[in-house]
């Protein structure tokens, strides 16, 4: 019998739950406490009243607990208590990627030399098995890129837009009203939870922790129906994309929008699904596609982790990780670009223009509604964010996306 603890009853927490007590799992889980803020709270999800506790100790001091899974979300206390857990020789495994995504290296040497297992499969991608994929094709494969919708909020509010013609505030007001999106939205909007979750991906391909501040982040805010619809005249989907591309001796991982063409298997992932692309030299581009979160899913990988602890062999051993390094970003590969820049009368018309004229495609140039759209050559990735970022102080309102053809 397998004794152990679960920090956390919320969406997951009470998922696992109900998994476990199906005994769909088998019969050898015994969960002995619950850690929650407030034991005496109403639950969607009933279990006995003297399992809840508000107290870690709990389940850390117990020494007939075994394995700890922590489903509770941000960094602090779930952080220390992971620590805790893995240096009293407990396993762990975990959902949270705020957690992993800073503290991958550290927490698994910690669970190496205390003869523990650390699990974390439901950090990125919800149901999707993208971590133990990952941790195999790395065993064989030099991995040149990790691509993915990673964000089922933003890639359901922008398929919305794409099929309803409404605009973006619109449809996130009917999400958030809807409980879709987070009353303050700006970990979907803005990429914050997409950053966390492509870092975890780029450092099992690339061996190297990722440091937040090297990620280049542009949410999808300003994006208006004519982006949407204008690069669906030029035959492409916007998605919002994390994605990860080894570039000489380093790798490049940034949380954009991009353009991709409408016959991709990507541009075509809707709603609230999401999608990973890994590229290996031996296997080639792979696709990993499902439900990126809700309760099932992501208490479906949780408990798959624990099945794993039980096997009493370190899953993630090839998971090797150096150090984040701080150099920057480089972003000197080329891509086209699909660009929108506001003007404001003739002369503002014929100033942006000129500013851009070496880039753009003559025959792909469109002026509406003191808008110019088009699509630009390939330029350098540094090169158009210091364009886009000196349009963008000169006053005009610009949106720019890379248009992204490497994936299947
Ligand atoms: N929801 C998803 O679809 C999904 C998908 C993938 C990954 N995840 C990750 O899974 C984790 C859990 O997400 P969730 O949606 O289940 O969260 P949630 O519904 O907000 O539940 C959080 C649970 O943790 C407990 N908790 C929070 N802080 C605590 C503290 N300081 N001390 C004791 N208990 C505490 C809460 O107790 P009370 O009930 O008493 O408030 C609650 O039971 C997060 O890391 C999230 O990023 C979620």
């Amino acid at each position: 019998m397998m004794n152990f603890g679960l920090m956390g009853f919320g969406t997951v927490g009470s998922g696992v739950y109900e998994i476990i007590s199906s005994g769909k799992a088998g019969k050898d889980y015994n969960i002995k406490k619950i850690l929650v803020r407030d034991p005496s709270k109403p639950r969607k999800v009933s279990a006995p009243g003297e399992l809840f506790t508000k107290d870690a100790a709990d389940i850390l001091e117990d020494e007939d607990i075994k394995l700890v899974i922590c489903v509770m979300g941000g960094m602090e206390p779930e952080y220390t208590y992971i620590k805790q857990a893995l240096s009293l020789g407990k396993s762990v495994v975990t959902a949270n990627k705020e957690v992993i995504a800073a503290h991958m290296d550290e927490l698994l040497d910690i669970a190496r030399s205390n003869g523990a297992y650390l699990y974390f499969e439901a950090s990125v991608g919800g149901g999707i098995p993208i971590i133990s994929s990952l941790t195999d094709l790395i065993k064989l494969n030099t991995i040149s890129q990790v691509t993915g919708i990673l964000n089922g909020t933003t890639n359901f509010i922008l398929t919305k837009i794409s099929r309803e013609h409404r605009d973006f505030a619109d449809i996130l007001k009917e999400a958030q009203e809807m409980g879709f999106a987070e009353a303050d939205p700006s970990a979907d909007v803005d990429g914050y939870d997409m950053m966390r979750k492509i870092s975890i991906l780029s450092a099992i391909a690339f061996g190297n922790m990722v440091d937040e501040s090297n990620v280049i982040m542009r949410g999808i805010r300003n994006i208006l129906l004519d982006d949407v619809l204008a690069a669906e005249s030029y035959g492409y989907k916007i998605k919002f994309l994390g994605q990860g591309v080894r570039s000489g001796e380093g790798f490049n991982v940034c949380v954009e929008p991009a353009l991709i063409k409408n016959d991709f298997v990507v541009g075509n992932v809707n709603e609230e699904y999401n999608v990973i692309m890994a590229q290996g030299d031996l296997i080639g581009k792979l696709c990993f596609m499902g439900k990126g979160a809700g309760k099932n899913a992501t208490a479906e990988a949780v408990v798959s982790d624990v099945i794993k602890v039980m096997s009493k062999t370190d899953e993630y051993s090839s998971i090797k990780l150096k150090p984040a390094n701080s150099e920057g970003a480089r972003f000197e590969e080329m891509h086209e670009y699909y660009l929108r820049v506001s003007f404001n009368g003739y002369y503002s018309l014929s100033n942006t223009l000129d500013k851009i004229s070496s880039l753009i495609k003559r025959n792909k140039i469109r002026v509406y509604n003191n808008m110019l759209f088009m699509i630009t050559e390939a330029v350098n990735d540094s090169l158009m964010r210091e364009l886009c970022g000196q349009l963008a102080e000169s006053g005009r309102d610009v949106f720019f996306a890379r248009i992204e053809n490497n994936v299947l």
